[in-house]
């Protein structure tokens, strides 16, 4: 009773501390996890209960997010950053070294609660892995040593706090800085050129520069900020999308720990001309680490004038900035997916039009620009649109931030003016003896030697930012397999092409992989993956097959050395499925078996 009445006490003061905002519920969520090690039915209907929505609802949202647990954790949660980058650093090969030092199976709990250890998708931190979170905190470079130290430290139930600093240090990496990451840029001069020169001014400015959206798809960001602030109503909002799920991107990480200045900045100065009072960072759960850090850099701005009520002593601009930290799915990094989030949902992508510009956040008009876009905004409202165009493409102007990973000497940040090589980018960084490159990640291009000489552009090779070096060494088909799998962990499951079309996919590229595949599969997988192009709900779906259907083009011999047979042979081995079956039943005789033709039944034309 005792008991039942302090977790209700608890609950409650977590529930207040968010103003019982339905809205606030992820939020809500990660706190009481935070609180409790994990959600059980009974926190879940006392969360509901105080929040005043249904218990359905709540336990929906618990149930989506891969960082919210509705079974019981250990008390150190230990998750390995499983991208294709990790792989290639031998996490796999740690994470069965952590697990056998601390008596515990992969993706289990210790019997006695202490710990578990399991996988989660990239952790943003590719340029200095193998990484891995403990209870949410990122921890870089591991190695044998650091990762004796850390089972030691579990074992004598030392607490986070008094761990080595060194194990969490997070290095920025910048290798080649241009005009984003180059320039001096003073705190407020973005916002008091908007003050001298007028919003339309400025709106003018970014017209003439031909930002486009930095996120990966390139949408003209004056456009999106023009269709915003001529929208209907009063009420408007401005969203940083810093959710930076892409494998192999960590650019967002980099601004967001070094320049969170400048994309405050961009994201008030934005606030200004679409004239909205309220902006909110979707910060990914893999970056919590620098949320205190953020938190006091909003303050420090708010004490400086520049965000808050009366900025600028200007009673007229009002403008104010709330970090939301993301739990665990790729899929948020859609914007409208992300909105859902926001708005304290599971992050399910939105049918559009309506686009988020007139109906977004509790439906009303909103920009959602990723970090990289707002920090190149405030730049722009101080040097100028005509600076920024000045660099790059015909149709991609200004600069990019490349993340860049895998088989390099020096990964890392590197910024170029769009038009840059792939070569360019793999001398820089590097990189001697490169078989491909995975360009924006999963979803992206994977493109071989034979197209390093073309250009990073909307015009030519779009990216988000990720660009992941493959020398000869590696086996192309291990990152292929990697990334299907990460697509179907990642799938929201929504609808039918990209719940099933992912599965069927991975199953197809793990039976290639192991040596199963016939020339028949080969088809499969174009057939598929031509399907989820044209058929999928949102991005996620629609990109998944990607890196398939460009790798059966770039790299055909690293399907077809593996292949067994040009005949068929089917991807699921059902007469083996049967075998427990058989065992539990302790039945051998010829009719619990299925012969060829049994097999080929509904299957074959
Ligand atoms: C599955 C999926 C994941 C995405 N993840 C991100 C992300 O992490 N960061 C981002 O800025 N945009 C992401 N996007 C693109 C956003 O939907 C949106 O286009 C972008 O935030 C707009 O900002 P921009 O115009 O400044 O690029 C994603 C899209 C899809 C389909
Ligand atoms: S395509 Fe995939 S991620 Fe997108 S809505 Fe459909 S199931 Fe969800």
């Amino acid at each position: 009773m005792a008991e039942s009445s302090t977790l209700t006490g608890a609950i409650r003061d977590i529930v207040q501390r968010h103003g019982g905002m339905p809205t606030r519920l992820l939020q809500i969520l990660r706190d009481v996890q935070d609180r409790l090690t994990w959600l059980s039915p009974e926190t879940l209907e006392r969360v509901a209960e105080e929040i005043g929505i249904s218990p359905n609802k709540v336990r929906s949202v618990a149930e989506f997010y891969s960082f919210l647990y509705t079974a019981p954790r250990g008390r150190y949660d230990i998750l390995f950053s499983d991208n294709i980058t990790d792989r290639m650093l031998g996490n796999r090969q740690l994470l069965h070294y952590l697990c056998d030092r601390l008596r515990v199976g992969v993706g289990k709990t210790r019997a006695d609660g202490l710990v578990t250890v399991g996988t989660t998708s990239c952790t943003g931190m590719c340029d200095q892995g193998p990484a891995a979170l403990v209870n949410g905190y990122t921890l870089t470079r591991l190695d044998k040593s650091r990762l004796d130290c850390i089972a030691n430290l579990i074992e004598s139930r030392i607490p986070l706090t008094e761990w080595p600093r060194e194990f969490f240090e997070v290095y920025s990496n910048i290798r080649r800085a241009d005009i984003l990451l180059g320039r001096h840029f003073a705190d407020g001069s973005a916002l008091r050129a908007t003050q001298k020169r007028g919003p339309d001014a400025i709106m003018e400015e970014m017209v003439k520069s031909g930002l486009r959206g930095q996120g990966g798809a390139g949408f003209g960001s004056a456009n999106k900020w023009l269709s915003c602030r001529n929208a209907y109503g009063d009420v408007k909002y401005v969203v940083c999308n810093a959710d930076e799920g892409e494998p192999g991107t960590f650019k967002d990480r980099v601004l967001m720990q070094d320049f969170a200045d400048l994309v405050f900045e961009g994201m008030t100065l934005c606030g200004r001309i679409i004239g909205a009072r309220q902006g909110f960072v979707y910060l990914r759960g893999e970056y919590r680490y620098m949320l205190n850090a953020l938190k006091a850099t909003l303050q420090q701005r708010r004490e400086a004038g520049l965000l808050g009520e009366a900025i600028l002593g200007d009673p007229s601009f009002n403008f104010d900035i709330e970090i939301h930290l993301g739990a665990g799915a790729y899929v948020c990094g859609e914007e409208s997916a992300l909105i859902e989030s926001l708005e304290g949902k599971h992050g399910v992508p939105r049918i559009r039009p309506p686009f988020p510009t007139t109906h977004g956040y509790l439906n009303k008009p909103t920009v959602v620009n990723n970090v990289e876009t707002f920090a190149t905004a405030a730049k722009i409202a101080v040097e100028g649109g005509d600076w920024f165009a000045s660099r790059g493409t015909a149709y991609s102007k200004g600069t990019k931030l490349l993340s860049v990973s895998g088989d390099c000497e020096r990964p890392g940040i590197y910024e170029y003016p769009f038009g840059v090589t792939v070569n360019r980018v793999l001398e820089d960084c590097g990189a001697h003896n490169a078989q491909g490159i995975q360009m924006a990640g999963p979803a992206g291009h994977t493109i071989s030697a034979k197209q390093f000489h073309r250009l990073i552009c909307f015009e030519d090779l779009a990216t988000g930012g990720s660009f992941m070096v493959f020398d000869q060494s590696r086996d192309i088909l291990d990152g292929i397999r990697n990334f299907a799998h990460f697509f179907v962990h990642e799938s929201c499951g929504f609808c039918t092409p990209c719940r099933v079309g992912t599965s069927l996919m991975r199953d197809l590229v793990d039976k290639v992989h192991t040596g199963h595949g016939t020339l028949y599969d080969l088809e499969e997988m174009r057939k598929l993956g031509r399907i989820m192009q044209v058929s999928c709900h949102c991005g996620l779906g629609q990109t998944a097959p990607n890196p398939v259907l460009d790798s059966l083009q770039e790299f055909p011999e690293a399907y077809e050395r593996r292949l067994r047979s040009t005949a068929y042979e089917p991807a699921f081995n059902l007469n083996q499925a049967l075998e427990e079956a058989r065992q539990l039943t302790g039945r051998h005789d010829p009719g619990a078996y299925l012969n060829d033709e049994d097999l080929l039944v509904g299957v074959m034309p």
